[in-house]
């Protein structure tokens, strides 16, 4: 089995959330199940950096429109096969991914990831430059979203499957990059990638895919729902029959605090006294009070409204009078950023927060503190609820997306049963989120319990072996028609 693996990121080399997280490790677990996987991402800085012995495979001229590139092929550092886009004009400059030096998406990230999407798309067909040649071309949020509408008007293409990460980016952009793009007229309408007179990349990807994934069961429901459809409701519905919600896994060696690097001491479920070294260090080194004994609350994530840092931010104050402490990192909104700094500042030894993206220190905090905030108000499936569970972290969460298929709440029934994993509040504001943050430390402060639900969170499996079986399924499927 071939496939081509489309995606805009990929851990280690460019991160901006979760996509690349997943964008490796399933990838690596289908590679490790014998499947031929090829990852296609586009040549950033950091990526060529990162990998300085990539092969020339091809060049790649697409007229018109297309500034021409070159196919270069290399490996993640486990040995998983890479295809890189190396192209300058497009993708060599300052800045990230999709945001250029002040935060603003590129000018001309249409043509970027039309770029990317036009590729995965040509390496199945019969003009691809490639001696190797896919069974089936997976992609991933909108900025490949237009491959499965290019494989559609194709000849002898390979079947594609979308999956989406957040329905809340859709890459959406003026009509007229329809035609710049070499996208068929046909194919701007209702019945197609036209979404209130634009384009839509994810609406392509959407219409034209042969599967849909997307990255939980409940995200799969939600997303049918005018609630969280953002406008794409009526075509997922109508489409439920080819869509399908798989958990996402998380990568159990990178995540492992048996041998995680970033930790000052290393423990398991067996013995998870080594975590109480991480606490104090992370007190220390944050500006906090040392103190074993005080719930330490901790959130990581993008400040956003869908991450509900807003809420968080509002009830920080009383949050410290349970009392506890609160740990936060993050960047992103400006008006957030200020208010956690400013939090910090006024309530130093209580409150500490970093703006910044800091992959070590985010090892550190799901080892160091006691209970993890994570109240967003819609989340596709999320990654670090199941970081810190592996980590006898319980998270507190919102009752949505793949957090409602991730933890169970604490209640004398689940404890009962061993299945009690972390706190589940169902109404978004800040007086249920203090109602449950209260009840956390409550149970923190009942050591039985929270043995119990230490133990529970951590025994639980993440791993992606069950997930990646049901993309394998899906692939033999589409192959199979
Ligand atoms: P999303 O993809 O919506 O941002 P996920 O929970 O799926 O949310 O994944 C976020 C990933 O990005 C996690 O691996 C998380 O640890 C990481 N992350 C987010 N913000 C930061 C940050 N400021 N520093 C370090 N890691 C971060
Ligand atoms: C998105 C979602 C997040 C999910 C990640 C990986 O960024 O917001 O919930 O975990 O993609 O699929």
């Amino acid at each position: 089995m071939h496939v081509l693996f489309a995606t805009s990121e990929v851990a280690p080399l460019i991160k901006t959330g979760g996509l690349a997280d997943v964008s490796a490790a399933l990838p690596t677990a289908l590679h490790e199940m014998g499947v031929d996987i090829r990852i296609l991402l586009p040549g950033y800085p950091q990526v060529l950096k990162a990998l300085p012995h990539l092969h020339v495979a091809a060049r790649i001229a697409i007229q018109p429109g297309f500034p021409a590139a070159r196919l270069l092929t290399g490996s993640l550092p486990n040995g998983v096969p890479l295809l890189v886009i190396e192209c300058a004009e497009l993708y060599e400059r300052g800045g990230g991914a999709y945001l250029d030096e002040h935060g603003l998406d590129w000018p001309d990230n249409a043509l970027r990831f039309g770029l990317l999407s036009k590729i995965a798309a040509l390496l199945s067909c019969a003009d691809t430059p490639l001696k190797w040649k896919p069974d089936i071309v997976h992609c991933n949020d909108w900025q490949t979203g237009l491959t499965p509408a290019y494989l559609h008007f194709a000849e002898g293409a390979a079947p594609s499957v979308m999956t989406v990460h957040n329905l809340a980016f859709q890459g959406v952009f003026p009509s007229q990059m329809v035609t710049e793009l070499g996208l068929p007229a046909e194919c701007y309408q209702l019945n197609g990638v036209e979404y209130y007179d634009n384009l839509s990349f994810m609406k392509a990807g959407l219409y034209y895919a042969d599967h849909i994934t997307t990255v939980s069961p409940s995200y799969a429901k939600e997303i049918q729902t005018d609630a969280l459809g953002f406008g794409l409701q009526g075509l997922l519905a109508s489409r439920r029959k080819v869509l399908t919600g798989i958990l996402n896994g998380i990568d159990t060696s990178e995540w492992n605090p048996a041998t995680d690097p970033n930790l000052v001491d290393s423990y398991d479920v067996t013995d998870i006294s080594g975590k109480s070294a991480n606490k104090r260090e992370l007190q220390k080194r944050m500006g906090l009070h040392i103190d074993p004994d005080l719930p330490l609350f901790g959130l990581v994530g993008r400040f956003t409204h869908q991450k509900g840092v807003d809420l968080v931010l509002k009830i920080a104050p009383e949050l410290i009078a349970l009392p506890a402490q609160l740990v936060l990192l993050g960047n992103g909104d400006a008006e957030m950023q200020r208010t956690a700094l400013g939090l910090s500042h006024r309530y130093s030894g209580q409150i500490s927060a970093y703006v910044g993206f800091d992959e070590p220190l985010s090892h550190l905090i799901e080892a160091g503190i006691d209970i993890f905030l994570m109240p967003s108000r819609f989340e596709p499936c999320g990654l670090n609820q199941m970081y810190s569970q592996r980590y006898g972290t319980p998270p507190l969460v919102h009752a949505t997306g793949g957090l409602i298929d991730t933890v169970l709440d604490c209640n004398a029934a689940s404890l009962k049963q061993g299945l009690a994993s972390g706190f589940v509040f169902h109404s978004m504001d800040t007086s249920s989120l203090l109602a449950t943050a209260r009840r956390a430390a409550k149970a923190y402060h009942d050591k039985k319990i929270w043995r119990a639900l230490q133990h529970n969170c951590m025994l639980k499996d993440f791993g992606w072996n069950q997930s990646a079986s049901a993309y394998h399924d899906i692939y033999t499927n589409l192959m199979r028609r």
